[in-house]
């Protein structure tokens, strides 16, 4: 082993998310100096399988302190990491594993984990002097992904009166990444005017990551309604598909097994018919999280149903164990992709692989909490994923990774390629 690549140093620190809640950030220093420092993000719509927190709890901001994580990057994971090849990803997230032992990793904690494995990676791409998308995805990484813009958001993400978590609409008729994002950012723009005009000052509220929360309306059919109409406004009618994440776990009550919904609760069968008649109606072509987390019938029925991207989040929560049972019983066709859910950067590169190689497509996806750390910008290209989910194209965290994949679009020149309508089925010649 070339001493150069050798972990000297693992540090943690606490650091604040765009929340302003505390998270864990992770210096792994080469022997040579090289740094890889990684941050991670934060889940407000968590689901239940998801690997675990370490939070201290108490009165320090309000339980959310991660002084407890901090203390195990050094004091545990630290010295079992020191000496290691920072190339060797898979064989340190595996000391990891290990050493946890835990189906939730409950022990080290899936925050200081995933800071650790992201940082290692940073430092080995740095040591080698590649951009971590390459680094991580070799010398075939060049897809630019579509990203699936939150416009109008409800559930747990805003003071909204929507069940509904999320609103997002994909400019999938842009040539280029840079060409995306402007029109993603004028219908914004525009969508805020006539919010404002239709409900009121109070619209230009905005929820986590950056969305509109226009008040006293819970209608679905209203949002997509006046997000089609900004972006027709736009000029771009055509270009843009629409999507939502209904977060139906959060909408689930688990004694009754009934959805709440307009203030009603309802069975499967009868939000099955709300989605089929948002399908019909709009040109709504991916669904997140239809139905509670541990439903995958009726994943695989909706799947079967409609023609359309069907994404679990809260079902898979990026686990392989998940997924492989979703592939088995043909639940949904799409995994979204959060490191933090699984724990480590090897078992969510085995996650996206064994997706692809199941014919499920990857939805690359941050957290409600993210950073400034644009290491989801470089996963997204890493894997050709085709598509990101990273908010609304507004505040500094979201900015952060579209302004990356922007850098990174200019980098790759000629050779990227923008998935666009392939956003499902990338690369694409
Ligand atoms: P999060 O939710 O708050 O857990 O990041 C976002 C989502 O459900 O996709
Ligand atoms: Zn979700």
């Amino acid at each position: 082993m070339e001493s150069r690549f050798q972990i000297r140093s693992v540090k943690a620190r606490e650091i604040l998310d765009c929340r302003g809640n505390p998270t864990v950030e992770v210096d792994v220093m080469t022997e040579v100096g090289v740094l890889g420092r990684a941050d991670t993000p934060a889940g407000r719509s968590r689901g239940r399988y998801e690997a675990s927190e370490l939070r201290d709890g108490g009165k320090r901001y309000g339980g959310l302190g991660v002084r407890e994580a901090v203390k195990v990057v050094n004091e545990v994971i630290s010295p079992l990491l020191i000496g290691m090849d920072v190339r060797c990803q898979r064989d340190i997230d595996y000391k990891m594993i290990e050493y946890d032992c835990t189906e939730l990793k409950s022990k080290l904690g899936g925050n200081a984990m995933v800071a650790t494995s992201l940082a290692v990676a940073k430092a080995a791409a740095n040591s080698l002097s590649l951009p971590l998308y390459r680094y991580i995805g070799g010398s075939n990484s060049h897809v630019l992904p579509v990203p699936m813009f939150l416009y109008i958001c409800g559930g747990k993400l805003a003071a909204t009166d929507f069940d509904f978590q999320e609103f997002n609409a994909m400019p999938i008729g842009a040539r280029t990444f840079s060409e995306a994002i402007q029109m993603g950012s004028e219908v914004y723009h525009t969508l805020g005017n006539m919010l404002k005009e239709r409900y009121g000052k109070y619209s230009l509220n905005t929820g986590d990551e950056g969305s509109f929360s226009p008040p006293g309306v819970d209608n679905p059919e209203e949002a997509y309604e006046i997000i089609l109409k900004a972006i027709k406004e736009e000029g771009y009618e055509g270009d843009f598909v629409l999507a939502l994440d209904a977060a139906a776990t959060h909408m689930y009550n688990l004694d009754t097994g009934k959805y709440r919904y307009r203030g009603k609760d309802i069975t499967k069968e009868q939000l099955m018919e709300i989605y089929e008649n948002l399908v019909n109606k709009y040109p709504l072509r991916s669904i997140e999280d239809p139905f509670h987390e541990d439903d995958f019938e009726s994943f695989a029925e909706i799947t079967r149903r409609l023609n359309i991207q069907i994404v679990g989040d809260d079902l898979f929560v990026s686990n392989m164990k998940r997924l492989a049972k979703g592939v088995e019983m043909h639940s949904a066709n799409t995994v979204l992709l959060k490191v933090n859910q699984v724990g480590t950067l090897t078992e969510a590169l085995d996650t996206a692989s064994y997706a692809m190689r199941n014919s499920y497509s990857v939805l690359v996806s941050e957290r409600s909490a993210q950073t400034e750390d644009t290491w989801l910008a470089e996963l997204a290209v890493a894997i050709n994923a085709g598509q990101i989910k990273n908010g609304a194209p507004t505040r500094s965290e979201r900015v952060a990774q579209f302004n990356q994949l922007i850098r990174i679009e200019e980098e790759l020149g000629g050779t990227s390629r923008y998935a666009g309508r392939n956003y499902r089925i990338p690369p694409l010649t």
